[in-house]
């Protein structure tokens, strides 16, 4: 789970790392407000989920409480690659002297941790590794030993920081560690980190992603989940404990096994391009033990989606067999009723396929067809989706 600057900002104030004030605000009124609480020059900051707020005109100098006023009114509701903001935060306005960069990563390839850091901030650090490679230090941090002071040191030094600055932003590479490791992080990336005018090192943007494997020790993580912004289909499926992505096409999916259903998007997305360009809507695991209700819940959540125009049941009978596996599609078919509108096209295999298919056509239900394999399937999937 990806955080907002401000929530990442108020984990780096818990751990201690300098960050500015900031306050956050949803109205044009509530900034000006902000802004006179904070006094002095502020800085308007568009909150959402992606980089690139500066340049996009989504971070705004303010001198006044009135400018304050102006640049809120720019900025929520701004478009942001594809980000709608609806939120600011009001930051106080730093007196910028240089600007780094710093993060702390899992290095999933290396089995390890890895740190990213460069006195050359401020530029997007992919554009950063292209252009200048050599000015981006990659420093390998071992898990069980973590960044202490010495490790802090060290990428200091490899990062090229002056001398009289290796000690000082050491002591914030540790601080911004103890976030990383003691909230179970996967990323925590300041850029800029900066250097002010009065020699303080100062983190003034934050960008922390959570470990959702790690939820079961933070309850607190939970507060942190934006329900607004999640899809609301997304967000219904994870209150049943579905295996659901939302994506954008017509052809609702539902298979058995996180393989099974990856390859069966590929498959639709292939027999799209010969109906019209219609493309899966969704990536839905229910997993071995498909009951009815399992069934039900899967595709309730797909019916709900009105994008799509037709339904491929893509279910490999193992240790659930086939037999059950028709038995929930009829069941889940009863259950929902009326709700249950769009096409549907089975394709079932493995463990007691011929009692499964017996099922399914002695049930004959008329939203229902049963497929021979799965690429046939998939075709007549993405023909009903296209001919809807
Ligand atoms: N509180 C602040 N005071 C002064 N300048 C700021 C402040 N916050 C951001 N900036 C400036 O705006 C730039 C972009 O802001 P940043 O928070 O990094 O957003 P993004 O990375 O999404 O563009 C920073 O590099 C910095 O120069
Ligand atoms: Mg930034």
């Amino acid at each position: 789970m990806d955080l907002y600057e401000y929530q990442a900002r108020d984990l780096f104030e818990q751990y201690g790392v300098p960050v500015l004030p900031g306050i956050v605000a949803d109205t044009a009124e509530e900034v000006r407000a902000a802004a006179e609480k904070l006094g002095g020059v502020v800085v308007v900051k568009a909150q959402v989920k992606t980089g690139g707020r500066g340049k996009a005109g989504g971070v705004k100098v303010a001198k006044t409480p009135d400018e304050a006023f102006e640049a809120a009114q720019s900025i929520l509701g701004l478009d942001i690659k594809g980000h709608v903001v609806k939120r600011v935060m009001v930051a106080g306005g730093a007196r910028i002297a240089q600007e780094f960069y710093f993060s702390v990563l899992l290095d999933r390839a290396n089995r390890s941790y890895l740190s990213l850091t460069s006195v050359e901030g401020g530029m997007e650090i992919e554009q950063l590794a292209v252009e200048k490679p050599e000015a981006l230090a990659r420093i390998e941090v071992d898990p069980i030993a973590g960044i202490d002071a010495a490790k802090a040191r060290e990428i200091a030094v490899a990062a090229n920081f002056p001398a009289e600055l290796v000690d000082k932003v050491a002591d914030v590479f540790v601080k911004l560690y103890e976030v990383y490791k003691g909230e179970d992080a996967t990323l925590v990336e300041v850029n800029p980190l900066i250097l002010d005018e009065d020699g303080n090192v100062i983190a003034l943007d934050g960008k922390v992603t959570l470990d959702e494997n790690a939820e079961f020790r933070h309850a607190n993580h939970a507060l942190l989940e934006d329900k607004d912004a999640a899809d609301p289909l997304e967000a219904a499926a994870k209150a049943l404990d579905l295996n659901y992505v939302k994506l954008d096409g017509e052809v609702g999916i539902i298979g058995n096994g996180a393989g099974l259903v990856m390859s069966t998007l590929d498959v639709v997305a292939y027999a799209g391009e010969n109906h019209g360009g219609v493309k899966p809507a969704n990536f839905l695991d229910i997993g071995g033990g498909a009951s009815a209700e399992v069934m039900a819940n899967g595709l309730g959540i797909i019916l709900g989606d009105p994008q799509v125009k037709s339904v491929f049941v893509n279910v490999f009978g193992g240790i659930t067999a086939c037999d059950q596996v028709a038995k929930g599609i009829v069941g889940a078919l009863a259950e929902l009723g009326s709700t249950a509108n769009k096409p549907l096209v089975v394709r079932l295999d493995g463990n007691n396929v011929v009692e499964g298919r017996r099922i399914l056509e002695e049930a004959a239900h008329p939203l229902v067809t049963l497929a021979e394999n799965m690429d046939q399937g998939a075709d007549k999937a993405a023909e009903l989706a296209n001919a809807a």
